[in-house]
Parts: structure tokens; C-alpha cells; sequence
């Protein structure tokens, strides 16, 4: 499977409404004062009473959730809590037993539109097996793009990315943090609405995830909805505006993140924050 990925079957019950009644998206400035391109074309996100039993086993329990374009939502949670499921579920790589998940912007209800833009990078990427370079025009060209334009971005993506000097190598061969940043080479290509992240800095060296963190920080400017998952409370502290705190499958804690860390509400929540156990 490719690294980032969309959407399997479209999801029936998303309304293709307007998203009336709720705020207009926040309009950002790109380094040279002009605004940015609106990439809000399927945002807001609603996550309405979703809940995923397999095999008999209650997984995700009634998580109830709305993602705010322009927004970076992080979800926190002890291992097995349900992150994981939680981004899949909303990128639509797995469909809940019940409840439903709704795009409410104004192509929320056309299944292609939804596809193209969401972007989803895994902790650990699965490359395709040619060069860096080739992982990227891949990208493009499976998007239609062809010329000098294409390879003019592929070009800029790379740099962006610190990934020029190594353009040439297998993908396979680059180290983790390497492989995360062709990650989100990638999706910086796409542009999307909204990008997941699952655990994208795990096991990288501090300077692999400043590296990272940058370039979700550019996506974010150029209006990128980011939608991610952390063990680094550090790192949650410095990207998130949003925390979801999931405990068994279940939302304990949904809130701004200065509240979050300042004075969570809940017991488990400060358990989580101290590094305490919780049966
Ligand atoms: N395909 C599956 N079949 C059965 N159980 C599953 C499946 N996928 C996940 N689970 C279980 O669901 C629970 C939540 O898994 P999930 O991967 O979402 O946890 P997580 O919060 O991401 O944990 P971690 O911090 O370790 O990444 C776990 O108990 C896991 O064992
Ligand atoms: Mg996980």
C-alpha cells in the first residue's frame, strides 16, 4: 500500500449540504503576504455517534467530534485507546458499526472530491520501490499532471523537504526519518483539505522531528486541516490547537490544549499527563 492513502468505497451518508451555520474557514497569509489558495472544499469534518465493534470486541465507543477547517486536532490516549482506529476511520479505511462520519463543507458529498482531498501518513511509510524522486512524480502523475511544470514542483517538494541530495536513492533504503519526510513530501504535493498522522515522529532522533514538524507547520499555513496522533507530549504541546483524549474506545476529553495540559478535567487525563498507570 502506498503511504498515503484515500478513502476506499465513499461513504453513503455524507451530505453533499452546505455546511450552513457554521464559521466561515480562517483565511491565512502564505510568507509573502498573499492569501493562501482555500483548501477547505470537504471541512468541517463531524464524527456523529461512531462506534466499531470486530469481532465481537467494542473497539470505539459513541465518539461524537467535529474537526474545524484550519484546525490541528491532536489525539491523545494510553497505547490501545483507539487512535489508530479513530484516524482511519475518518480518512474512511474502515467503516463504523454504527454511527456516521459527515464532511459538511460544500463537496463533502461528492465521493471524488473527498478523495482527493484527504492525505493520511502512517508511523511507519510504505514506499514504492523506485527512487525518491520517482515516489514523487508518481504522485503527480497519478493526478493528471505531466511537463516541466510537474518536475519543477517535484523539484521544489524536494528541497522543501531536505530530500534533494538523495532524489536518486532507492526509496527502501532511506532511514525512518527520511522515509517520513517523503511521507509528507507527498503529501505536500497533494495539497489536501486535511491531513492524518499517525505517530509521525515515533523513533525519530530530535532533529528528523523538527524536520517533520516543519513541514506540517507549512502544510498548516497553506491551510492544511491537520488531524494527528503523538506519543510526544512535547510535540502535542507545540502543534495541536485541539486535544481528543480517548480512553477504552471512548472521548473523555475533548478541549482547546492550553486546557488540556494546563488542567485536564479528568482523572484519566492527568493519570495519561503524569505517566501513571490506569487499569
Ligand atoms: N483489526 C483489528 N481487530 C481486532 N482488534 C483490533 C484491530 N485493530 C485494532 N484493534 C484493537 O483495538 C484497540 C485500539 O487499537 P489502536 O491501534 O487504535 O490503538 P492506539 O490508541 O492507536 O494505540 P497505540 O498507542 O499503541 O498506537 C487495541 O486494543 C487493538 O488491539
Ligand atoms: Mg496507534
Amino acid at each position: 500500500m502506498a503511504i498515503i492513502r484515500f478513502p476506499g468505497k465513499p461513504l453513503k451518508d455524507a451530505p453533499g449540504g452546505e455546511g450552513a451555520g457554521h464559521p466561515p474557514p480562517v483565511k491565512r497569509l502564505r510568507s509573502d503576504g498573499r492569501p493562501a489558495r482555500d483548501r477547505n472544499v470537504i471541512l468541517p469534518l463531524s464524527v456523529e455517534h461512531v462506534s466499531l465493534t470486530l469481532n465481537g470486541q467494542p473497539l470505539i465507543r459513541d465518539l461524537d467530534f467535529r474537526v474545524e477547517p484550519g484546525r490541528r486536532t491532536v489525539i491523545l490516549g494510553f497505547n490501545g485507546a483507539g487512535k489508530s482506529l479513530t484516524l482511519r476511520l475518518c480518512h474512511g479505511l474502515i467503516r463504523p458499526t454504527s454511527g456516521r462520519i459527515v464532511w459538511e463543507g460544500p463537496l463533502g458529498g461528492d465521493a471524488r472530491a473527498r478523495a482527493r482531498a484527504q492525505a493520511m501518513v502512517f508511523q511507519k511509510p510504505v514506499l514504492l520501490r523506485r527512487s525518491v524522486r520517482d515516489n514523487l512524480v508518481y504522485v503527480l502523475k497519478s493526478r493528471g499532471e505531466r511537463g516541466r511544470h510537474m518536475h519543477k514542483r517535484v523539484e521544489r517538494a524536494l528541497e522543501r523537504c531536505h530530500l534533494a541530495r538523495m532524489a536518486h536513492r532507492p526509496a527502501r533504503v532511506l532511514s525512518g526519518g527520511e522515509k517520513q519526510k517523503l511521507a509528507l513530501a507527498r503529501a505536500w504535493l497533494l495539497k489536501p483539505s486535511i491531513l492524518f498522522l499517525d505517530e509521525p515522529t515515533a523513533s525519530l532522533d530530535p532533529a528528523a522531528t523538527m524536520d517533520v514538524e516543519r513541514i506540517i507547520n507549512d502544510l498548516h499555513m497553506a491551510t492544511t486541516t491537520i488531524f494527528f496522533s503523538t506519543h510526544d507530549m512535547a510535540q502535542a504541546r507545540r502543534l495541536a490547537d485541539d486535544v481528543l483524549f480517548i480512553h477504552h474506545g471512548r472521548i473523555v476529553e475533548k478541549t482547546p490544549a492550553a486546557e488540556f495540559f494546563n488542567a485536564p478535567a479528568t482523572e484519566e487525563a492527568r493519570a495519561f499527563l503524569n505517566g501513571e498507570l490506569l487499569p
